[in-house]
Protein backbone atom coordinates (compact mmCIF):
# COMPACT_ATOMS: atom_id res chain seq x y z
CA UNK A 1 0.00 0.00 0.00
CA UNK A 2 1.20 3.16 -1.37
CA UNK A 3 -0.18 6.54 -1.17
CA UNK A 4 2.23 8.93 -2.62
CA UNK A 5 2.46 12.36 -4.69
CA UNK A 6 5.21 13.42 -7.24
CA UNK A 7 6.20 17.54 -6.59
CA UNK A 8 8.66 19.43 -8.46
CA UNK A 9 9.01 21.49 -11.16
CA UNK A 10 8.74 20.88 -14.52
CA UNK A 11 11.29 19.01 -15.83
CA UNK A 12 12.20 17.56 -13.03
CA UNK A 13 12.24 13.78 -13.69
CA UNK A 14 9.04 13.05 -12.03
CA UNK A 15 7.35 11.21 -15.52
CA UNK A 16 10.91 9.08 -15.49
CA UNK A 17 10.82 7.87 -11.88
CA UNK A 18 7.37 7.39 -11.81
CA UNK A 19 7.62 4.82 -14.36
CA UNK A 20 9.75 2.79 -11.92
CA UNK A 21 8.10 3.76 -9.21
CA UNK A 22 4.30 2.14 -9.75
CA UNK A 23 6.40 -0.69 -11.08
CA UNK A 24 8.40 -1.11 -7.93
CA UNK A 25 4.71 -0.85 -5.74
CA UNK A 26 2.21 -2.10 -8.33
CA UNK A 27 0.20 1.02 -7.89
CA UNK A 28 -1.51 2.97 -10.74
CA UNK A 29 0.53 6.28 -12.39
CA UNK A 30 -2.23 8.94 -12.39
CA UNK A 31 -0.31 12.28 -14.51
CA UNK A 32 -3.10 14.75 -14.47
CA UNK A 33 -0.45 15.72 -17.95
CA UNK A 34 -0.91 12.66 -19.85
CA UNK A 35 -4.75 12.45 -19.03
CA UNK A 36 -5.21 16.08 -20.61
CA UNK A 37 -3.16 15.08 -23.69
CA UNK A 38 -4.98 11.94 -24.03
CA UNK A 39 -8.36 14.29 -24.19
CA UNK A 40 -6.29 16.77 -26.40
CA UNK A 41 -5.35 13.59 -28.89
CA UNK A 42 -9.47 12.10 -28.35
CA UNK A 43 -10.66 15.36 -29.19
CA UNK A 44 -13.18 15.86 -26.21
CA UNK A 45 -14.57 18.95 -24.95
CA UNK A 46 -12.19 18.75 -21.69
CA UNK A 47 -9.48 18.34 -24.21
CA UNK A 48 -10.47 21.70 -25.98
CA UNK A 49 -10.55 23.49 -22.28
CA UNK A 50 -7.21 22.35 -21.67
CA UNK A 51 -5.40 22.87 -24.75
CA UNK A 52 -5.01 26.47 -25.06
CA UNK A 53 -3.98 26.62 -21.08
CA UNK A 54 -1.13 23.85 -21.74
CA UNK A 55 0.01 25.28 -24.52
CA UNK A 56 0.63 29.03 -22.93
CA UNK A 57 2.59 26.82 -19.98
CA UNK A 58 -0.27 28.12 -17.97
CA UNK A 59 -2.56 25.65 -15.28
CA UNK A 60 -5.58 24.34 -16.26
CA UNK A 61 -8.15 25.84 -13.76
CA UNK A 62 -8.64 23.62 -10.48
CA UNK A 63 -12.20 23.48 -11.62
CA UNK A 64 -11.19 21.44 -14.17
CA UNK A 65 -9.21 19.81 -12.59
CA UNK A 66 -10.10 18.34 -8.88
CA UNK A 67 -13.24 16.34 -9.92
CA UNK A 68 -11.04 14.80 -12.14
CA UNK A 69 -9.13 13.43 -9.83
CA UNK A 70 -10.99 12.61 -7.41
CA UNK A 71 -12.88 10.25 -9.82
CA UNK A 72 -9.79 8.87 -10.96
CA UNK A 73 -8.96 7.93 -7.46
CA UNK A 74 -12.26 6.29 -6.66
CA UNK A 75 -11.76 3.63 -9.33
CA UNK A 76 -11.05 0.04 -8.06
CA UNK A 77 -7.00 -0.02 -9.08
CA UNK A 78 -6.54 3.06 -6.59
CA UNK A 79 -7.54 0.64 -3.09
CA UNK A 80 -4.10 -0.21 -2.72
CA UNK A 81 -2.53 2.93 -3.16
CA UNK A 82 -1.95 5.57 -6.10
CA UNK A 83 1.16 7.32 -7.25
CA UNK A 84 0.05 11.52 -8.23
CA UNK A 85 2.19 12.90 -10.60
CA UNK A 86 1.33 16.97 -11.61
CA UNK A 87 -1.17 17.10 -9.44
CA UNK A 88 -1.87 18.84 -7.05
CA UNK A 89 -0.20 21.71 -8.31
CA UNK A 90 -1.85 24.68 -5.88
CA UNK A 91 -2.67 25.22 -2.45
CA UNK A 92 -6.62 24.73 -3.31
CA UNK A 93 -5.89 21.61 -4.94
CA UNK A 94 -3.84 20.30 -2.05
CA UNK A 95 -6.68 21.06 0.39
CA UNK A 96 -8.98 19.46 -1.54
CA UNK A 97 -7.18 16.45 -1.75
CA UNK A 98 -6.42 15.86 1.78
CA UNK A 99 -9.92 16.56 2.34
CA UNK A 100 -11.11 13.76 0.19
CA UNK A 101 -8.26 11.72 1.54
CA UNK A 102 -9.75 11.98 4.79
CA UNK A 103 -13.53 11.85 3.81
CA UNK A 104 -12.48 8.11 2.55
CA UNK A 105 -10.78 7.13 5.71
CA UNK A 106 -7.02 6.98 4.05
CA UNK A 107 -3.35 9.45 4.31
CA UNK A 108 -0.55 10.07 2.02
CA UNK A 109 2.16 8.22 2.78
CA UNK A 110 4.87 10.62 1.04
CA UNK A 111 5.20 13.18 -0.96
CA UNK A 112 8.64 13.28 -3.08
CA UNK A 113 9.96 16.32 -3.92
CA UNK A 114 12.75 16.54 -6.67
CA UNK A 115 15.04 19.63 -6.41
CA UNK A 116 16.37 20.50 -9.65
CA UNK A 117 18.31 24.01 -10.85
CA UNK A 118 16.42 25.79 -13.52
CA UNK A 119 19.14 25.87 -16.25
CA UNK A 120 19.07 22.05 -15.90
CA UNK A 121 15.39 22.01 -16.16
CA UNK A 122 15.25 24.04 -19.10
CA UNK A 123 17.90 21.90 -20.87
CA UNK A 124 15.76 18.63 -19.92
CA UNK A 125 12.53 19.89 -21.29
CA UNK A 126 13.97 21.44 -24.72
CA UNK A 127 15.69 18.30 -25.13
CA UNK A 128 13.12 15.82 -24.07
CA UNK A 129 12.05 13.65 -27.13
CA UNK A 130 8.40 11.70 -26.45
CA UNK A 131 6.89 8.58 -28.75
CA UNK A 132 3.86 9.31 -29.94
CA UNK A 133 2.47 5.70 -30.08
CA UNK A 134 3.44 3.98 -26.48
CA UNK A 135 4.67 7.59 -24.85
CA UNK A 136 8.00 6.37 -23.67
CA UNK A 137 10.31 9.75 -22.81
CA UNK A 138 14.07 9.89 -24.26
CA UNK A 139 16.19 12.75 -24.09
CA UNK A 140 18.35 13.83 -26.85
CA UNK A 141 21.56 14.17 -24.81
CA UNK A 142 21.21 12.41 -21.47
CA UNK A 143 19.23 9.42 -22.67
CA UNK A 144 19.04 9.45 -25.98
CA UNK A 145 17.06 6.40 -27.95
CA UNK A 146 19.45 4.19 -29.55
CA UNK A 147 17.91 5.25 -33.37
CA UNK A 148 17.73 8.87 -33.78
CA UNK A 149 13.75 9.88 -33.29
CA UNK A 150 12.40 5.94 -33.12
CA UNK A 151 11.38 4.24 -29.93
CA UNK A 152 13.49 1.76 -28.58
CA UNK A 153 10.64 0.14 -27.04
CA UNK A 154 7.79 0.23 -29.72
CA UNK A 155 9.22 1.49 -32.50
CA UNK A 156 7.15 5.00 -32.93
CA UNK A 157 8.21 7.74 -33.89
CA UNK A 158 10.06 10.43 -31.85
CA UNK A 159 8.44 14.16 -31.40
CA UNK A 160 8.76 17.12 -29.14
CA UNK A 161 6.04 18.32 -26.99
CA UNK A 162 4.21 21.13 -27.70
CA UNK A 163 4.75 23.18 -24.68
CA UNK A 164 8.16 22.22 -24.60
CA UNK A 165 10.04 25.26 -26.56
CA UNK A 166 12.08 27.56 -24.95
CA UNK A 167 9.43 30.55 -23.99
CA UNK A 168 6.86 27.58 -22.84
CA UNK A 169 9.53 25.95 -20.77
CA UNK A 170 10.68 28.98 -19.27
CA UNK A 171 6.72 30.28 -18.51
CA UNK A 172 5.62 27.10 -16.84
CA UNK A 173 8.81 27.20 -14.73
CA UNK A 174 7.57 30.63 -13.09
CA UNK A 175 4.12 29.87 -13.02
CA UNK A 176 5.61 26.61 -10.95
CA UNK A 177 7.57 29.01 -8.69
CA UNK A 178 4.50 30.89 -7.73
CA UNK A 179 1.78 28.93 -7.68
CA UNK A 180 3.17 24.51 -6.92
CA UNK A 181 6.19 25.92 -5.14
CA UNK A 182 4.29 26.90 -1.99
CA UNK A 183 3.24 23.46 -1.74
CA UNK A 184 6.51 22.51 -0.81
CA UNK A 185 6.11 24.04 2.39
CA UNK A 186 1.98 22.72 2.60
CA UNK A 187 3.45 19.65 2.69
CA UNK A 188 6.47 20.19 5.43
CA UNK A 189 4.08 21.16 7.47
CA UNK A 190 2.24 18.26 7.39
CA UNK A 191 5.12 16.13 7.58
CA UNK A 192 4.76 13.82 4.66
CA UNK A 193 7.90 16.02 2.25
CA UNK A 194 10.92 13.72 1.51
CA UNK A 195 13.41 15.62 -0.51
CA UNK A 196 15.35 14.11 -3.42
CA UNK A 197 18.44 15.87 -5.31
CA UNK A 198 16.77 15.64 -9.01
CA UNK A 199 20.19 16.02 -10.60
CA UNK A 200 21.74 12.83 -9.80
CA UNK A 201 21.67 9.61 -12.02
CA UNK A 202 18.41 8.04 -12.70
CA UNK A 203 19.02 4.88 -10.87
CA UNK A 204 20.40 6.86 -8.35
CA UNK A 205 17.53 9.03 -7.50
CA UNK A 206 15.78 5.93 -7.78
CA UNK A 207 17.46 3.90 -5.19
CA UNK A 208 17.25 6.46 -2.50
CA UNK A 209 13.26 6.78 -3.30
CA UNK A 210 13.11 3.09 -2.35
CA UNK A 211 15.21 3.62 0.58
CA UNK A 212 13.09 6.28 1.69
CA UNK A 213 9.83 4.27 1.17
CA UNK A 214 10.76 0.94 2.42
CA UNK A 215 11.16 -2.20 -0.36
P1 LIG B 1 2.71 17.84 -16.92
O1 LIG B 1 2.57 16.89 -18.02
O2 LIG B 1 2.45 17.39 -15.54
O3 LIG B 1 4.14 18.49 -17.07
P2 LIG B 1 5.17 19.12 -15.97
O4 LIG B 1 4.79 19.12 -14.57
O5 LIG B 1 5.51 20.42 -16.58
O6 LIG B 1 6.26 18.09 -15.94
P3 LIG B 1 7.01 17.46 -17.12
O7 LIG B 1 6.24 16.29 -17.67
O8 LIG B 1 7.41 18.51 -18.12
O9 LIG B 1 8.35 17.03 -16.43
P4 LIG B 1 8.71 15.80 -15.51
O10 LIG B 1 9.03 16.28 -14.14
O11 LIG B 1 7.72 14.68 -15.64
O12 LIG B 1 10.08 15.41 -16.18
P5 LIG B 1 10.49 14.13 -17.06
O13 LIG B 1 10.55 12.93 -16.18
O14 LIG B 1 9.67 14.01 -18.31
O15 LIG B 1 1.77 19.11 -17.16
C1 LIG B 1 1.67 19.73 -18.41
C2 LIG B 1 0.62 20.84 -18.34
O16 LIG B 1 -0.66 20.28 -18.01
C3 LIG B 1 0.85 21.94 -17.29
O17 LIG B 1 1.71 22.96 -17.76
C4 LIG B 1 -0.58 22.43 -17.07
O18 LIG B 1 -1.00 23.29 -18.12
C5 LIG B 1 -1.41 21.15 -17.17
N1 LIG B 1 -1.63 20.50 -15.87
C6 LIG B 1 -1.21 19.26 -15.50
N2 LIG B 1 -1.58 18.99 -14.25
C7 LIG B 1 -2.24 20.08 -13.80
C8 LIG B 1 -2.86 20.42 -12.55
N3 LIG B 1 -2.83 19.55 -11.50
N4 LIG B 1 -3.43 21.63 -12.44
C9 LIG B 1 -3.46 22.51 -13.46
N5 LIG B 1 -2.88 22.26 -14.66
C10 LIG B 1 -2.29 21.05 -14.82
O19 LIG B 1 11.98 14.56 -17.43
C11 LIG B 1 12.25 15.61 -18.32
C12 LIG B 1 13.45 15.25 -19.22
O20 LIG B 1 14.61 15.12 -18.41
C13 LIG B 1 13.29 13.92 -19.95
O21 LIG B 1 13.80 14.06 -21.23
C14 LIG B 1 14.08 12.93 -19.13
O22 LIG B 1 14.60 11.92 -19.94
C15 LIG B 1 15.19 13.81 -18.52
N6 LIG B 1 15.57 13.40 -17.17
C16 LIG B 1 14.72 13.12 -16.13
N7 LIG B 1 15.41 12.81 -15.02
C17 LIG B 1 16.73 12.90 -15.34
C18 LIG B 1 17.94 12.70 -14.62
N8 LIG B 1 17.96 12.35 -13.32
N9 LIG B 1 19.11 12.90 -15.27
C19 LIG B 1 19.13 13.27 -16.58
N10 LIG B 1 18.01 13.46 -17.32
C20 LIG B 1 16.82 13.28 -16.71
Amino acid sequence: MLRAVLLGPPGAGKGTQAVRIVEKYDIPHISTGDIFRANIKQGTELGKKAQEYMNAGQLVPDELVVDLVKDRLLQDDCKNGFLLDGFPRTIFQAEQLDKFLEENGQKMDIVINFNVAKETLMARLTGRRVCKSCGASYHIINIPPKQEGICDTCGGALEQRKDDNAETAENRINVYDEQTAPLIGYYKESGVLADFDGELPLDEIFNQIVETIGA
